[in-house]
Formats: structure tokens, sequence, C-alpha cells
């Protein structure tokens, strides 16, 4: 035990406190605090317009946002996001990013601009992780598969050899065998000990992903749930009517 009270293993990987964010005067985040353990994977659940996305970008900072964010323990607030990366928080966001003109490779080796020299062996634990790109390693991005561009938007951040990953809707617009396929690859990152921040607005997938859920409606995180203890989507619905 520290002076404060605290052992090093209850310090979170991160913790934000009364973060919030605005588009000229809409606050579309309000004062919000949660926080992800030291491999713990947590899902943030929400209805469209939410705020998930402001969520992500104000901790990252994509978005300018108030209010203190802390990873592992050192206050962080006011990083830019490349220094984030540094650290080891790098987000995978919605929409991919991808470079559409540039080869699987080449989007790889762009997302390893932090570990120049560990680029060939993390592209193998990338290949190891998603087949599928290492066969279509010379293709252009903007000719795979929306499956395959999640993949390779994953892939690419993992090229940063993250701590901490930060993930908006990878679901989105795939099919739920693709779907299930890349979401299983997050725990499997997850049992290796990355930490998880997953946005999620398919339910039953995030329940079974995560042990620990925050549900945000209009702006601000309205429950903390332990997955175990919700026993029917119900339990999520009334959360969802504004
Ligand atoms: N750049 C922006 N300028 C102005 N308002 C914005 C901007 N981006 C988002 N908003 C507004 O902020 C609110 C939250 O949006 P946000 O994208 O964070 O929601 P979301 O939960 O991610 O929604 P979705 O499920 O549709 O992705 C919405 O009302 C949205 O219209
Ligand atoms: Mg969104």
């Amino acid at each position: 035990m520290s002076a404060a009270g605290t052992t090093a293993a209850s310090v979170p990987l991160l913790e934000a406190r009364d973060i919030s964010a605005s588009y000229g005067h809409v606050q579309a985040l309000k004062p919000t605090s949660l926080h992800i353990a030291e491999g713990e994977l947590v899902t943030i659940l929400g209805p469209n317009g939410a705020g998930k996305t402001t969520l992500m970008r104000a901790l990252t900072r994509l978005t300018a946002s108030m209010g203190s964010v802390f990873f592992r323990g050192e206050d962080i607030s006011g990083l830019p996001t490349h220094k984030l990366a540094r650290r080891g928080i790098v987000m995978v966001q919605e929409g991919r990013g991808l470079f559409p003109q540039m080869s699987v490779r080449e989007n790889l080796i762009i997302g390893a601009y932090l570990h120049a020299a560990e680029a060939e062996a993390q592209m193998g634990t990338v290949f190891e992780l998603f087949p599928r790109l290492r066969e279509r390693i010379d293709q252009i991005a903007g000719s795979l598969s929306g499956g395959e561009q999640q993949m390779l938007a994953i892939g690419r951040a993992l090229m940063a050899k993250p701590q901490l990953l930060m993930l908006d809707e990878p679901s989105l617009g795939l099919a739920p065998r693709v779907a299930f396929e890349i979401l299983s690859t997050l725990s499997e990152l997850n049992r290796r000990g990355i930490g998880i921040l997953l946005v999620e607005q398919k339910a039953p997938l995030a329940l079974k992903l995560a042990r620990r859920v925050y549900v945000i409606s209009l702006g601000k995180i309205v429950a903390e749930l332990k997955t175990d203890e919700i026993k029917s989507y119900h339990d999520l619905a009334r959360y969802y009517l504004h």
C-alpha cells in the first residue's frame, strides 16, 4: 500500500474524470467519468447520436476536450493525439481512415512509424491474427472488402504496438460472421494484455465480449453495468428510450 492507499495493481490503465466536449455551443459530451482497468476490455453502448464517437475523440484529443485523463496514474490531459500514440494509446476510427490507393503493406508500414525497426516483426503478428491480409499484401486497400479493410485498420493500429486500443464501431456495416471474426480477434488481443475500449452498437456482441459496459445516452454515461448481471436485453432497452 502506498501513502495514498492504492496499490500499483489498482491504478487504472486509463481514467477520465469529468471529460466533456462541445461543437460550437452544443455540448455533445457532458462531463463524464470512466475507467479501464489494466488488461480489461470495456464496451461503450448507446444509440445513434449519443456521443460515443465524441467520447472516443475527446479521450484521444482528436476533438478538443475539457476534464482530466490519466494513463497508468499519469496526467495526460491535453497531450496531443500523436503524443498519446507514443504512450501506447491508439484509436481505430469510425470509417477506418485507410489510404485507399496504397497497398496493404504500405498502410501497415505507415502504422509502424513509431517503431520502424520492428515493423517486419510486428507485421508478422498482424498476419498471424489476420491471415487474409498476408494473402492480400500487395492489393490496394481501396479494393479490399469491408471486413478486410477493418482488419487492415486494426492491423495498422497494432503496428503502433498499443497498450490501449480504442475502436469506434469496428463491426459497422459488416456481415455478422465477419463482425464476429473481428471482434473475436479483439478478445484475443485482450488476452495478450492489450487494454481495449470498444464502441459497439450491437448489444449481443458487446455483452459477449466485455465484462463491463458503459451505456451512454444524450451525451453522458447513464449506466455502468457488469455484463454477468444483465439478465436480458430489456435491462438495457430503457437506456435507449429518451
Ligand atoms: N463535427 C460536429 N459538429 C457538430 N455536431 C457534431 C459533430 N460531430 C458530432 N456532432 C453531434 O454530436 C452528437 C454526438 O455525436 P457522435 O458522433 O458522438 O454520436 P455517436 O454516439 O457516435 O453516434 P453514431 O452511433 O451515429 O455513430 C450528435 O448530436 C451529433 O450530431
Ligand atoms: Mg459514432
